[in-house]
């Protein structure tokens, strides 16, 4: 009998030595005559396990981890094979606890499927959506993805139902889908584990959309940090080409979409989504005045979809499951699931995809097990590097877009960056303003310049050259940058160091520490 083993094949795993563990198990199931099937899948997104090796029994997968290349023989001499008792041993998958907690809407088969073999992927429910879309009208389509109150994953959280609305509306020769995969953001990975995991379900969203709106053309635009999602995506365009789920006349239905993958060079202004388009046409990636929108002259001066990679790959489970079922989960005015990543001085780092509303303590403590370094979290940044410094007096806020935005801070792609005890906010604020230096596009004179004099105010301040002075002259400067930038970067660099103000004012000087204070 061929048994299956499965060995993720996505770029984190592999930094940790995935693929010599699956030449060793290669190797010493030659060696001893066993007959088996090595599948590389996508990870789990349970990081400190990896490289994690699964066996199929009929009892379920069972997981061993993290494996290394010496630990091959021993585990087939201990049956893994057949879910052998190990040291390695985790049980169940499934019953992992890190992983039994989550709510797999969008990640439903990463993990679990080959991700570029169209059979594996239409024997997991795959392709239903776009079974269904195919057999609606576009304002259906767009329809129900606004009834599931999805809104976009890249950080603006924009309803994607009325975007596709007016896309749909726009009178135009072409159209076009783009989806947005540069994830720039510090501490975020869910983009880049569902293109190497299942980039079928981003494609099968990026098709639905196109018929959603009228596009027949869709690209990809990928940062270049990503070599592996990008054989993926290829590997899976070239799949689906091949089976008529993309072309000229998909499944017959005389509906066109084609599909590319570009790769950026990156700059992190480059996800920004105009700048993303100037660098798609060939262009040095700067922000375009808005408006016009992109969903009415986008790319090529043509209607235009840009897209998150989660949000597009959130479509079919949409269209397969309904719009109402989606938005059963979530709270307030956020529906839906959100593929949480934990990062930084964590325990248990990797990725959690639950509905809108936990807490970030229940993340931070019930997921990631506190910090790695075994000391108390002080400030956790949430959204990427233009997202406040949550301290611990909040981790009790839930995860929730308006509830964070009402206090002054953002759950953006969901990337969170855990610190302990020993973190510097003062450094940490300076390096908000010199990231924005550095990344600036240099198209608006307050995030080119004002981020520069940002870096040296607090500098002056931590120096203690008449603080008192330079506090003012910090708050002056964000008060400019946040309302006189062209686009977010500029726009939002302030959030990070007012909130390490703000919230840990000692570590500028500015106080008593809070423990001395008393
Ligand atoms: C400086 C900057 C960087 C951004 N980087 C990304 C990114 O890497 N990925 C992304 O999806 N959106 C990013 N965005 C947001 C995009 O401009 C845009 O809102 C998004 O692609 C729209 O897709 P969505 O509605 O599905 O979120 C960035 C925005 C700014 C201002
Ligand atoms: S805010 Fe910064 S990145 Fe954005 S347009 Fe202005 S200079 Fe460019």
């Amino acid at each position: 009998m061929t048994i299956k083993v499965y060995i993720p094949r996505d770029s984190a795993s592999i930094s940790l030595g995935a693929d010599k563990v699956a030449r060793a198990i290669a190797f010493e199931a030659a060696r001893r005559g066993a007959t088996i099937e090595l599948v590389r899948n996508g990870s789990r997104g349970m990081f400190w396990l990896e490289p994690m090796v699964e066996v199929s029994t009929p009892e379920g997968r069972v997981a061993y981890g993290p494996v290394k290349p010496d630990d091959v023989a021993e585990l087939f001499e201990a049956d893994f094979l057949y879910g052998g008792q190990h040291h390695l041993n985790l049980g169940l998958t499934e019953d992992i606890p890190y992983f039994a907690k989550q709510q797999r809407l969008t990640f439903a088969r990463v993990g679990i499927t080959d991700p570029v073999s169209i059979d594996d992927y239409l024997a997991h429910d795959g392709y239903r959506g776009l079974a269904n879309a195919l057999k609606m009208t576009p304002a259906d389509i767009v329809e129900e993805v606004t009834t599931s109150g999805l809104r976009g994953r890249g950080g603006a959280a924009f309803p994607t139902g009325i975007k596709w609305r007016t896309v749909l509306g726009a009178q135009a020769d072409q159209k076009y889908i783009v989806c947005n995969a540069d994830e720039g953001d510090s501490g975020t990975f869910s983009d880049r584990m569902i293109m190497e995991g299942d980039p079928l379900v981003l494609i099968e969203g990026m098709t639905i959309a196109g018929l959603a709106v009228g596009a027949t053309m869709g690209y990809i635009y990928l940062r270049s940090e990503y070599p592996y999602a990008e054989v993926a995506l290829n590997e899976a365009i070239a799949a689906a080409n091949a089976r008529g789920y993309l072309g000229d006349d998909i499944l017959g239905s005389g509906k066109t979409f084609h599909l590319e993958v570009r790769r950026g060079a990156g700059a992190y202004v480059c996800g920004e989504e105009t700048s993303l388009l100037e660098s798609l046409e060939g262009k040095r990636g700067m922000v375009r005045f808005k408006p016009p929108l992109p969903a009415l002259e986008g790319l090529f001066g043509k209607p235009t979809v840009v897209n998150n990679v989660i949000s597009l790959a959130s479509v079919p489970i949409i269209l397969d499951q309904g719009g109402a079922n989606y938005q059963e989960y979530g709270v307030g005015r956020s529906r839906g699931t959100l593929p949480f990543q934990l990062a930084g001085n964590i325990k248990y780092g990797g990725l959690v995809e639950a509905a809108f509303g936990l807490s970030i303590r229940e993340l931070l403590y019930d997921f990631g097990g506190g910090s790695r370094t075994g000391r108390p979290i002080r400030a956790v940044q949430i959204g990427g590097p233009l997202g406040a410094y949550v301290p611990e007096s909040q981790f009790d806020l839930p995860l929730d877009y308006e509830e964070l935005g009402k206090n002054d801070a953002m759950l953006g792609h969901g990337g969170l960056v855990v610190f302990d005890d020993t973190v510097d906010m003062a450094q940490m604020a300076r390096f908000g303003m010199e990231f924005c230096a550095i990344e600036s596009c240099g198209k608006c004179t307050p995030c080119r310049i004002g981020s520069t004099r940002g870096v040296e105010v607090i500098d002056r301040m931590v120096e203690g050259k008449d603080r008192p002075k330079q506090v003012i002259l910090l708050r002056e400067l964000c008060d400019t940058m946040l309302s006189g930038s062209l686009c977010a970067l500029g726009g939002m660099a302030p959030f990070p160091v007012l909130s390490a103000l703000n919230h840990f004012p000692e570590d500028f000087g500015l106080a008593e520490p809070a423990d001395k204070a008393a």
